[in-house]
């Protein structure tokens, strides 16, 4: 029996994602930072709640007392994420970026993430088979910037993801962790924006989830187009050898 826990999941994409996973047969945690919203999922979908806020250090702790009762965690994905509007609900690009806008989004985007990562990783040792998804974004990548999404606490949070997500495959070659792409999805996020609904969303979420041993790691993986995170090593040409 695998278990998973789910970072937000009583709306979007966590929450479709817990649905898929417990009609897979993994018990699921729906994780939520609002007792009822979240109770009220996991009740609806057949999972157990766990309260998790991933920006609050306590109610991290409570949570691995929580499933480490329960049994134990194999699947980690962190889902939790937000994106910072304007009062008028516009996108903050450069121009109007603040610190405490930057601070409030890598709160709970990356330190988040680190967070509810150091605090389940020893479950996760722990574990048979254990698999971590971090859920990133079109947004992060560097060499996509600029072509249309101006968000730039969001899109450097993501980035920040990967990067880390590169970081925990190199320290746990054990564990099969990847960052992936859910595509561009119809949630409270975006006031529903999005083009994909939330079933298209969830698929690389939850195919990765269930990730068997031995297969892609420390990769960003979208709907259709996997993407190493990391670059094959290039050799550079004869006499433009880096210097540093
Ligand atoms: N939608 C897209 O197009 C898209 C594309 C690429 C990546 N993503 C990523 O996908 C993930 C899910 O987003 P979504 O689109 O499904 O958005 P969503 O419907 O707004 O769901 C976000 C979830 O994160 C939870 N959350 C926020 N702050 C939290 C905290 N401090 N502690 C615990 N949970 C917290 C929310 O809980 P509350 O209900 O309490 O606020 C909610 O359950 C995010 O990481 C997002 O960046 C989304």
């Amino acid at each position: 029996m695998t278990t998973t826990l789910i970072t937000g999941a009583n709306k979007g994409l966590g929450r479709e994602t817990a649905r898929r996973l417990v009609a897979a047969g993994h018990t699921v945690y729906v994780g939520a930072r609002d007792p009822e919203r979240g109770a009220a999922a996991a009740d609806a979908l057949g999972a157990r709640f766990v309260q998790l806020d991933v920006t609050d250090d306590a109610s991290v702790a409570a949570a691995v007392a929580a499933v480490e009762a329960g049994g134990g965690l194999d699947v980690l994905v962190n889902n939790a994420g937000i994106e910072v509007r304007s009062p008028q609900g516009t996108i903050i690009g450069a121009a109007d970026l603040t610190a405490g806008v930057t601070r409030e989004v890598f709160e709970t985007n990356v330190f988040g993430l680190v967070r509810v990562t150091h605090a389940f990783l020893p479950l996760l040792d722990r574990s048979p088979a254990p698999v971590m998804v971090n859920i990133s974004s079109g947004t992060a990548s560097l060499t996509r910037a600029g072509k249309s999404y101006p968000g730039a606490a969001y899109s450097a949070s993501k980035t920040a993801v990967n990067m880390l997500t590169v970081q925990y495959a190199k320290a746990f070659p054990r564990m099969r962790i990847n960052a992936v792409e859910p595509g561009y999805t119809a949630t409270d996020l975006n006031q529903h924006e999005g083009t994909q609904s939330v079933e298209q969303g969830a698929d690389i979420i939850v195919r990765m989830s269930q990730l068997p041993p031995r297969r892609p790691h420390r990769r960003l993986l979208r709907r259709h187009r996997p993407r190493p995170l990391v670059a094959p090593p290039t050799r550079a040409p004869r006499g433009h050898e880096p210097n540093s």
